[in-house]
């Protein structure tokens, strides 16, 4: 296991059946406002969070820390009011319409060479178009990774371990099944919050909590159980990995 890197927890709700969306792949609007609560004071608890591109094209929105009282908290610790946002994508096709890029957070772009290529364009162009009054506009992408392995995948336990040298400390793993599937694959999760919601969704497509090729039960990961809520028809399961020396 990688031993300087954030801490990090995957924050997902799903269904009875145990899939994240529905087999159209919608946003996942299934939760009940205590579940989305609970993922609102896991996000105010973190330094950043991190989500996958299809996380993001399904929803065109991230979800920012908008009760106040969390967000006072966060200014009590010394943080801005919202963690930093980080989409994951090797192709960074992303729409820069989509309202995202309007939303009051700060957002960093986590890619390959490749897929860096178009938004520091948009970067460059839009620095020169607006000269000194640039730093007054949001940035689309205040900062873009790249951090890549030789086969020009992501590399993300190099990834990572860049985040803790910039003292991000505690990383929020929003979705969705493609990502968690790549950090579970590298022994890059600490914590798991799943919320069981009382619905079925069903469907062979639909995705899951973490999807990739899957483990054979000897090699699975195991997990902890370290806590349970039923709030109403909502179970919230609080796991930890465990760990070899555990
Ligand atoms: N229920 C919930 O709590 C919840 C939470 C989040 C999402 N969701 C649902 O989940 C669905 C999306 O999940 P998903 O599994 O399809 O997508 P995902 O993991 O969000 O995104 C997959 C995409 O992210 C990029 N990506 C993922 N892992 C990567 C890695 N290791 N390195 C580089 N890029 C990586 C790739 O983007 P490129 O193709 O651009 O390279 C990949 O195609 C949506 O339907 C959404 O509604 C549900």
């Amino acid at each position: 296991m990688l031993q300087h890197r954030p801490h990090t927890t995957v924050v997902l709700a799903m269904s009875a059946d145990g899939k994240i969306a529905d087999f159209k792949r919608s946003p996942a609007r299934f939760g009940s406002r205590v579940d989305k609560a609970h993922l609102e004071k896991q996000i105010a608890a973190a330094d950043a969070v991190l989500f996958g591109a299809g996380t993001l094209r399904a929803y065109g929105t991230t979800l920012t820390v908008s009760d106040p009282t969390l967000v006072e908290l966060r200014a009590q610790e010394g943080k801005l009011p919202q963690p930093v946002h980080i989409v994951t994508t090797h192709s960074a096709n992303l729409n820069p319409e989509i309202n995202f890029f309007k939303q009051p957070v700060r957002r960093w772009l986590l890619t390959t060479t490749a897929g860096s290529l178009s938004w520091k364009e948009r970067l460059e162009t839009f620095h020169s178009t607006l000269g000194t009054r640039a730093q007054e506009c949001p940035l689309e992408f205040e900062q873009i990774l790249v951090f890549e392995t030789p086969t020009r995948e992501i590399d993300i336990p190099a990834a990572l371990k860049h985040l803790a040298n910039i003292h991000i400390t505690r990383l929020v793993v929003l979705g969705g099944g493609e990502l968690v599937a790549s950090l579970v694959q590298l022994d890059l999760i600490d914590e798991l919050w799943l919320t069981v919601c009382p619905l079925i969704l069903g469907g062979n497509t639909a995705p899951t909590p973490v999807e990739g090729k899957g483990f054979l039960p000897d090699l699975a990961p195991k997990l902890q159980l370290l806590e349970v809520h039923t709030v109403e028809q909502e179970v919230f399961l609080h796991y930890r990995l465990q760990r070899p020396a555990d």
